[in-house]
């Protein structure tokens, strides 16, 4: 691991999962993040919106970071049923997820609306993880790294800087799946986001902007994935959701 690498962050996707007694995972989760654990990496939970301010008043003192899973890109008005991103802030959030494939899949966001979203994040202080990530169609037509190119030139904001964004690649075939793509395929597409950042947020912003890979992380495989180039990290769906198995991914980083 060379000295300039990014802190890493291994950040849970909760997705529409968890009750107030989940909160219980998050105390597991306070206890097994040893000292030891906090000095190599970064953790957060992104429990569903209803549990974002009990989490984040569980967590104080535990340094366990609270995003969110989406925001609207308005601060407030007549949007039944949405979020805004200060209201996630209010509730104790530092975090939000934007532009998962969940959301580009069921609700149709584009990368406009993602850029948005991040730039609505950042309005409201928090740390956007924007995800990006190509169909198996798409990758089987060899445009795996086209259309990454593309999400991430029409999601990524122009003010965007290390402190607050965060890339995750997740290619959509392998989210929920038990498929990863190989490392030699991750560690291609994580250069290519390295390479884009460079032309995103600058020269001297990019190598320090964390790029997390998403997609079926589990205990078994994190190790070999958190070693690939320019991984700075994990966005973890299914695996979050039971602390032993969290942990032990972010365990990947004590060597
Ligand atoms: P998974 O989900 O780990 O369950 O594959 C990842 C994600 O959707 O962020």
């Amino acid at each position: 691991m060379s000295v300039d690498r990014p802190r890493p962050l291994v950040a849970g996707n909760w997705k529409m999962n968890g009750l107030r007694s989940s909160t219980r995972v998050l105390e597991e989760i306070h206890a097994g993040y040893t000292p030891g654990l906090k000095a190599k990496v970064e953790l957060a939970v992104c429990p569903p919106a209803t549990l974002v301010g009990v989490f984040a008043h569980h967590a104080v003192g535990s340094r366990v970071a609270i995003g969110g899973q989406d925001c609207h890109a308005k601060e407030s008005g007549a949007f039944t049923g949405d979020l805004s991103a200060e209201m996630l802030a209010d509730a104790g959030a530092t975090y939000v997820i934007v532009g998962h494939s969940e959301r580009r899949q069921y609700h149709r966001e584009k990368d406009v609306d993602v850029c948005a979203k991040a730039v609505a994040a950042y309005r409201a202080g928090l740390t956007a993880i924007v995800c990006v990530g190509e169909t198996r169609e798409e990758r089987e037509a060899g445009k795996t790294l086209a259309v990454v190119r593309k999400q991430l030139r029409g999601s990524i904001p122009v003010d965007s800087n290390s402190h607050n964004l965060v890339v995750a690649y997740e290619p959509v075939w392998a989210i929920g799946t038990g498929l990863t793509p190989t490392v030699a395929d991750v560690a291609e597409v994580h250069a290519l986001v390295r390479d884009e950042l460079r032309r995103l947020v600058g020269k001297a912003e990019a190598p320090r902007v964390r790029i997390l890979y998403g997609g079926s992380v589990k205990p078994s495989n994190a190790a070999e994935l958190m070693a690939v180039d320019n991984v700075d990290g994990a966005l973890v769906g299914g695996a979050s959701l039971v602390a032993a198995d969290f942990l032990a991914i972010a365990g990947a980083y004590l060597g």
